[in-house]
């Protein structure tokens, strides 16, 4: 073991800490984290587990979740600067617009957002629960913030609703490239196409499944095939070949998220050291975030 893990070990120990990360993080970082997973899945371990700090290695409105789920928890963002675009491509001032147009109406928002946009809405999803606690919900209209993406799977999914998207998207997955798909459709022509919800239209045509990171992992091991086309962040790979090491996957050669590649050992252990960053919300806004957050722990079970 090298002196980094060593220290983190000790450090985590010394701090009753928990590590979390998510999928998209370096592999060095997946394999000393206590849990690995989708943001649903860590979510519910940010919950679940009894220590009392939590480090959260991922984008920076996943740890402002944590800390609004857990107001008598210290919740450590090791990159504070990891900061996800489309979480801040929600319009506060269009919920509101939104909301006098419609009294049959639900704002749904995906937990890709600020804690701030959380307060405004009815119900939290994640990529893993979306259609499900959709279709749950009472209300008819649905204005789905921020990815316009996952807010078309949805609506395709649940037909009897009608979905407002938002314009939100992750640059990651709407940017993908059909055309590279199709190529390696044509170079490994018995591979199945994987793709996460918030890839663009022209990647989920092309899709065999299409799930949540954890989703695609889970099928893509459990799945007859041996050979895969993975259209999300490449983060994934560091899971995929731990447990399916016999299995082929392949990648487009620009699926990499810098925000979740800003995360470090170093990091990790530093913010351990020193008791920071740590994810600040006002007690306010902790308040009203909590209830939507809470609603999809429990709504999306
Ligand atoms: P999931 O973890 O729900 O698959 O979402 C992917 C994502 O983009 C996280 O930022
Ligand atoms: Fe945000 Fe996309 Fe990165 Fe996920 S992959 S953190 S949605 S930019």
């Amino acid at each position: 073991m090298n002196d980094l893990i060593k220290e983190i070990n000790e450090l985590r120990k010394e701090k009753d800490a928990v590590i979390l990360a998510h999928y998209y993080v370096d592999g060095a970082i997946q394999e000393i984290a206590d849990y690995v997973g989708d943001s649903f899945y860590l979510a519910q371990k940010a919950r679940e587990d009894p220590r009392r700090t939590i480090v959260f290695c991922g984008v920076t409105f996943m740890g402002e979740s944590a800390s609004v789920l857990n107001p008598d928890k210290t919740v450590l963002i090791p990159a504070d600067d990891a900061v996800c675009p489309m979480a801040l491509m929600a319009d506060r001032d269009e919920i509101k617009k939104v909301r006098e147009e419609y009294d049959d109406l639900a704002v749904v928002c995906y937990i890709n957002s600020m804690a701030e946009t959380k307060t405004l809405c009815d119900v939290c999803v994640t990529s893993s629960n979306a259609v499900k606690i959709v279709k749950g919900l009472p209300q008819k209209n649905i204005y789905f913030i921020p990815d316009q993406n996952l807010a078309r799977f949805v609506a395709e999914q649940c037909p009897e609703k009608n979905v407002i998207p938002g314009y939100g998207f992750c640059h990651v997955h709407h940017y993908m490239e059909p055309a590279d798909v199709e190529q390696m459709k044509k170079d490994h022509p018995g591979a199945q196409v994987l793709a996460h919800p918030e890839c663009n239209a022209g990647i989920i045509a092309l899709a065999d499944y299409i799930g949540s990171t954890k989703g695609i992992i889970n099928h893509a091991v459990e799945s007859d095939c041996d050979e895969f086309i993975i259209c999300t962040e490449s983060g994934v790979e560091h899971e995929l070949r731990t447990r399916a090491p016999e299995k082929k996957f392949y990648f487009a050669a620009n699926q990499i998220c810098p925000n979740m590649k800003k995360l470090t050992l170093e990091k990790v252990r530093d913010c351990l050291k020193n008791g920071q960053p740590v994810a600040e919300v006002t007690e306010e806004v902790r308040k009203a975030a909590m209830i939507p957050l809470e609603r999809m722990l429990e709504l999306g079970k």
